[in-house]
């Protein structure tokens, strides 16, 4: 089966199994700023995860298009890519894992045709500290549909990282792992869920290539091992629970959550463990091929990074990304960028695009009849960003004729420092630098790389702090009215919270000088009396003059000790803690956020002004949106 034609049985499937097909939700997520791009199926539905009902009913099925920045840098060997498609089904409080189970074996080996010899499952081990038990009764339902197919299950308890998952394969088909492997939430293990959001053991499933044991990857092999042998295809999350501050209490209703990597599912269908060979990449390789003349087994990496950027930001320019400087648009650039470097490495230094877009566009444009919609728009956008990219190339080599010139007229020698300037200011790539200081006769020097790495790391450090408190505050700008406002939704964030509950999730919030607007889940109107009681609760933290202080914590501690975070799996190892109140002993609120925020909560009040909801509505569907103001 090619991928597009997974894609569309898996939707007929699901359909004939009582699901509504939705469509793909935006890579730019809707109502919720704490996260610049789509990531996962589920994203978009967390509302209803948590409770609201879905227009479409209790159970659907899509494919969502997914965008994971983050991975950008990993881009080039046989399996990452920044852009992906999620297959996913729900079931919103419907059917749990015995249908979810049997359907997902069915799909795979019957619709799909993978042979069941070759899948492994994974499922939760349990957790005592959080008194969540082992999940047995899905082991048990694997073992029956292994048993129908005449293929052996064996249970394995695999242990932890810190063990180094010492029992191997021992001839293992269903293995159990702790929840750093087998608890999904949108920021990782039981711990690390974020407080209010949905969460739940889940159960994965591996293809086996079948290929021989790296021990790079550690001494024993085992479906979670990252020696290239198992590639994840599918995961079922029994997202069943609700993080609290204080561990977690059962959601009113049992949900599933599934999500398969379509293009891991097409590489497990082609057995063969280069994801760029499947259908929905190979022709842009092939044509890659054609323009530059080069083949793809010798240069693999450039190739496979082209492909997967180009395929990203042609998903961005459909959904009205352009590239800039910010957010988004930024994201969109460095992908367009790295593209465009990358095809230096073909030999490919004249505009591109306009024959490799088309190609992208016509994979997709049947399925996705936005494409075909937007098709010369799309083309548009990217290549004027090429045009404008390459002046700015030509800009710099002017630039570095003049400064280093060569080695006879040079104004300053070339060091890594410079490397990294033409890089930052003109997008040079580094074998530009080192073929063009070859080509003048600059003796290229050892340290230089290094010099160079090491800039860059710092340049990727300062944009993640930058980018995040710019997004997380959501304000128009920094002046003291605004940062007053700020405050005031921290504060209000957590008067909700203690009055409607837990499930109370920031979906939005956008500040200016006139008012605060904040987005956040929650499946009815408030009443007069809960609007009037969060009031109530903030203007007495007002009064209170909390002290309002920020500093550098440990991600995983903050957020295990109840601090609030929305962004997913996109913090680094420390954030940045915005606490009212005394931060190691009473307070009101701890959040990570980027700030500004004033220095003490009874500046909200000068000039006798009270805090006030003036307006609270619907958004979406199970998002509430409330506009209040110092008056
Ligand atoms: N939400 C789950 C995932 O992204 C299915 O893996």
């Amino acid at each position: 089966m090619t991928a597009q034609e997974i894609r569309q049985s898996y939707l007929a499937f699901f359909k004939d199994r009582g699901h509504k097909v939705i469509p793909r939700a935006s890579l730019v997520p809707q109502n919720d700023p704490t996260t610049l791009f789509t990531g996962s199926g589920m994203q978009p539905l967390i509302p209803y995860l948590l409770g609201a009902e879905h227009p479409e009913g209790k159970r659907l099925v899509d494919a969502q298009t997914c965008l994971r920045a983050q991975d950008i840098d990993e881009v080039g060997d046989n399996r990452h890519t920044t852009f992906f498609e999620m297959l996913g089904n729900w079931s919103l409080g419907d059917y749990f894992k015995r249908e979810q189970i049997g359907w997902l074996f069915e799909f795979l080996t019957k619709v799909v045709g993978l042979d069941p010899a070759k899948l492994y499952v994974t499922c939760y081990i349990g957790n005592e500290q959080f008194n969540i038990t082992k999940d047995d009764a899905a082991a048990d339902l694997w073992a029956e549909q292994f048993a129908n197919a005449g293929v052996d299950a064996k249970r394995v308890d695999i242990g932890s990282e810190a063990d180094g998952y010492r029992k191997g394969m021992a001839d293992g088909r269903i293995f159990f792992y702790d929840g750093k492997k087998n608890w999904w939430s949108r920021a990782g293990d039981e711990a690390s869920t974020p407080v209010g959001d949905p969460g739940g053991p889940d159960t994965e499933v591996f293809y086996d290539f079948g290929t021989k044991h790296d021990p790079k990857w550690g001494e024993n092999c085992h479906p979670n091992c990252d020696c290239g042998r198992f590639i994840e295809i599918a995961n079922s999350v029994f997202m069943a629970y609700q993080r609290t501050d204080s561990g977690f209490i059962e959601l009113a209703k049992q949900n599933v959550d599934f999500g398969g990597g379509l293009e891991r599912i097409a590489v497990a269908a082609i057995d063969d463990p280069d994801v760029f060979k499947i259908s929905l990449l190979l022709p842009i390789i092939r044509k890659l091929e054609q323009l530059s003349g080069k083949t793809y087994t010798s240069h693999t990496e450039s190739m496979r990074v082209i492909a997967d950027h180009l395929r990203a930001a042609t998903f961005l320019a459909v959904d009205d990304v352009v590239p800039s400087n910010k957010e988004q648009g930024y994201v969109m650039r460095r992908l367009l960028r790295r593209a465009v470097r990358f095809a230096f490495d073909l030999g490919i230094e004249q505009n591109f695009l306009e024959q490799l877009v088309p190609v992208i566009a016509d994979l997709y444009q049947d399925d996705y009849p936005e494409i075909a919609a937007k098709r010369q728009p799309v083309i548009d956008v990217l290549v004027k960003e090429e045009k404008a990219f390459r002046q700015t190339l030509r800009k710099g080599l002017k630039e570095f004729e003049k400064t280093y010139g060569s080695s006879a007229n040079k104004l300053i020698s070339l060091d890594g420092a410079g490397v990294f300037r033409l890089y930052d200011t003109y997008g040079f790539p580094w074998e530009l630098v080192i073929e063009e200081a070859f080509k003048r006769g600059i003796e290229i020097q050892a340290d230089w790389r290094t010099d160079f790495d090491q800039l860059m790391e710092q340049q990727r450090n300062r944009s993640r702090t930058a980018t995040r408190g710019e997004f997380k505050g959501g304000l128009a700008d920094h002046s003291e009215i605004t940062t007053k406002y700020h405050t005031a939704t921290h504060l209000m964030y957590r008067a909700l919270r203690k009055t409607l509950g837990d499930h109370v999730v920031q979906r939005g919030s956008n500040i200016t000088a006139e008012r605060l607007r904040f987005d956040f889940s929650h499946p009815e109107k408030l009443t007069p009396e809960q609007i009037k009681s969060v009031e109530d609760l903030v203007n007495e933290q007002i009064a209170k003059d909390w002290p309002v202080t920020w500093r550098e914590e440990n991600t995983k501690s903050a957020l295990a000790s109840g601090v609030i975070g929305a962004f997913g799996d996109r913090y680094g190892d420390t954030v940045k803690v915005y606490t009212i109140g005394d931060p190691d002993g009473e307070n009101y609120s701890r959040e990570i956020c980027g700030g500004p925020h004033v220095e003490h909560t009874g500046q909200l009040a000068e000039g006798g002004k009270k805090f006030k909801i003036i307006k609270e509505e619907s958004s979406a569907a199970g998002v509430r949106r409330i506009k209040a103001v110092l008056s």
